[in-house]
C-alpha cells in the first residue's frame, strides 16, 4: 500500500517511475485522440512525493497566504478566494520539462526518468489572476520574485519554486491560481484543492497543493528550485554536477519558458503502414507547442533526412476561446486581455504513400513566431531537460 492509496487513477496511464511516487503519461495516441482538452484521467502527472490528503469537508477552509516583501500580508481560505476575487477560465497547456527525455536517455543516461512525448496536457483552468492577489498585498520596493510553496512534504522540504514578479503582474503571461480543471474541482494528482498555473513555462513552475506565495528580492532558495528544472551546460557530467555546487546556484541555467517542440503521433513508432495496394496518401499528424506564449507559426516534415521539407497545415483550437465573452465553469472566459498562445496546436499533412514507401524515416520540426526553430541536434544535459531536436519516426512497413 502506497501513501497515495486514497487517490483514484486510470489504468491506461503508463507508469514511468515504478510504484511511488506517481509519474505517468498517457499512451500518446490516446492523449492525442482526446483532442484539444485532456480529460483529467489522462492528464500527465509529475509528483515528487505523496499526494497530500485533504478531506472533502476541509476544502473550503484550505488556507493559503501571501507574505514576504509586501505591505499587507494576506491570509485567505479557498472559500474567500472564490467569493472575493474575479474568476477566470482559460485554456492552458502544461508540459513537463522532461517531455521527450527518453530520446536523450537512449543517447546517454541522464539523471531523469524516461518521458515519451505525452508529458503534455491541456485543460480549461478556472481561478484567479495571481496578479490580483499580489496587487492587493502591495509588494514593497525591493520585491522582484514570487516564490510558491506546496503542501507536499518531501525529503528535502516542501516543493517550491519562483517566478519573476514582473511576469506575474503582466496580464499577457496569464499566471493564475486555479481550483478547477475542465469545470471540475482539481483532481488530487493535479493539486487539489489549489495550484498555481504558469502558462508558457515548464510544468515544474506550476506548484500544486499551493499553500504560500512569498514575495522576495531573490529567486527561491527551495531545494527543488535549485536542484531541479535546469539545463546545465552539455559537458557537465553526473559526477561533475554532484561534486560542484556552482552549477546549481547559477540562475542562468534555470528553465522558465518552454522551448519550441513537436511530435508526430501518426505514424506512430512501429506503426505498420500498408504501403502497397492501399490508399494513395497517408495523413501524418501530430502536435506542436511554443514557449513563453509564442505561437507556433510553421511545422515542417522531411522524408529525406532533412534535405528538403514540406509545410504542414496547423490548427489552433485555442483560438476559438480567444475573444469569447462568456462564462464557463463559473469563470469569465475572456482571453482578449492577452495576445499570447498558451496551448498546443495540431499539425497534419497528406503524404503520398509512394513517398513514404521510399523513405526510412519521417522528421518533424516546428518554428515559433520569433523564428525559434527546433534544432537538428540534441542538446544532451545532465537532468535530461527541454529535449527538442527534430522529432523522428522510423517508417515501418506491413508484411
Ligand atoms: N507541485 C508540487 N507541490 N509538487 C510537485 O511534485 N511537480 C511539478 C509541478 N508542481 C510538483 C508540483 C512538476 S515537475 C510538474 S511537470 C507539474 O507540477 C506537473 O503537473 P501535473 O502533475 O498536474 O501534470
Amino acid at each position: 500500500k502506497t501513501p497515495d492509496a486514497h487517490v483514484p487513477r486510470d489504468p491506461r496511464l503508463i507508469r514511468l517511475t515504478g510504484v511511488h511516487p506517481f509519474n505517468v503519461e498517457a499512451p500518446l495516441s490516446a492523449l492525442f485522440n482526446e483532442g484539444f482538452l485532456t480529460s483529467p484521467e489522462l492528464f500527465y502527472v509529475r509528483n515528487h512525493g505523496a499526494v497530500p490528503e485533504v478531506k472533502e469537508s476541509d476544502i473550503p477552509d484550505w488556507e493559503f497566504s501571501v507574505e514576504g516583501l509586501v505591505e499587507r500580508p494576506l491570509s485567505l481560505t479557498l472559500r474567500q478566494l472564490i467569493a472575493e476575487y474575479e474568476q477566470k477560465t482559460c485554456p492552458i497547456t502544461l508540459v513537463c520539462a522532461g517531455n521527450r527525455r527518453k530520446e536523450q536517455n537512449q543517447v546517454r543516461k541522464s539523471k531523469g526518468f524516461s518521458w515519451g512525448s505525452a508529458g503534455v496536457s491541456t485543460a480549461l483552468f478556472t481561478g484567479v489572476a495571481m496578479a490580483d492577489l499580489i496587487r492587493k498585498a502591495r509588494p514593497k520596493r525591493k520585491a522582484r520574485y514570487v516564490c510558491m510553496e506546496g503542501a507536499d512534504k518531501l525529503p528535502n522540504g516542501f516543493y517550491g519554486t519562483s517566478v519573476k514578479l514582473n511576469w506575474v503582474m503582466d496580464p499577457n503571461r496569464g499566471m493564475m491560481l486555479a481550483h478547477k480543471m475542465n469545470g471540475e474541482m482539481l483532481r488530487p494528482d493535479h493539486g487539489k484543492p489549489l495550484r498555481a498555473v504558469i502558462p508558457g513555462q515548464i510544468g515544474g513552475r506550476s506548484v500544486k497543493w499551493l499553500k504560500k506565495l512569498i514575495v522576495t528580492s531573490e529567486p527561491s532558495d527551495n531545494w527543488y528550485h535549485i536542484y531541479d528544472n535546469r539545463v546545465l551546460p552539455t559537458m557537465v557530467s553526473p559526477e561533475e554536477s554532484a561534486n560542484n555546487p556552482k552549477w546549481w546556484t547559477d540562475d542562468r541555467y534555470a528553465i522558465y519558458d518552454l522551448s519550441t517542440n513537436s511530435a508526430a503521433v501518426y505514424p506512430a513508432h512501429e506503426e505498420q503502414l500498408s504501403l502497397v495496394g492501399g490508399p494513395a496518401s497517408y495523413v501524418a499528424k501530430g502536435y506542436a507547442y511554443g514557449g513563453g506564449g509564442r505561437r507556433v507559426t510553421r511545422v515542417e516534415l522531411s522524408l529525406d533526412k532533412g534535405k528538403s521539407w514540406r509545410l504542414a497545415t496547423i490548427q489552433y483550437p485555442e483560438d476559438k476561446y480567444r475573444d469569447a465573452e462568456q462564462h464557463l465553469y463559473g469563470g469569465r472566459l475572456d482571453m482578449s486581455w492577452r495576445e499570447s498562445c498558451f496551448c498546443w496546436c495540431f499539425w497534419s499533412l497528406n503524404v503520398p504513400v509512394a513517398d513514404l514507401a521510399s523513405s526510412k524515416d519521417l522528421l518533424v520540426r516546428a518554428m515559433d513566431e520569433s523564428m525559434n526553430i527546433q534544432p537538428r541536434d540534441m542538446y544532451w544535459n545532465v537532468l535530461g531537460m527541454m529535449n527538442n531536436p527534430w522529432f523522428r519516426v522510423t517508417i515501418s512497413r506491413e508484411g
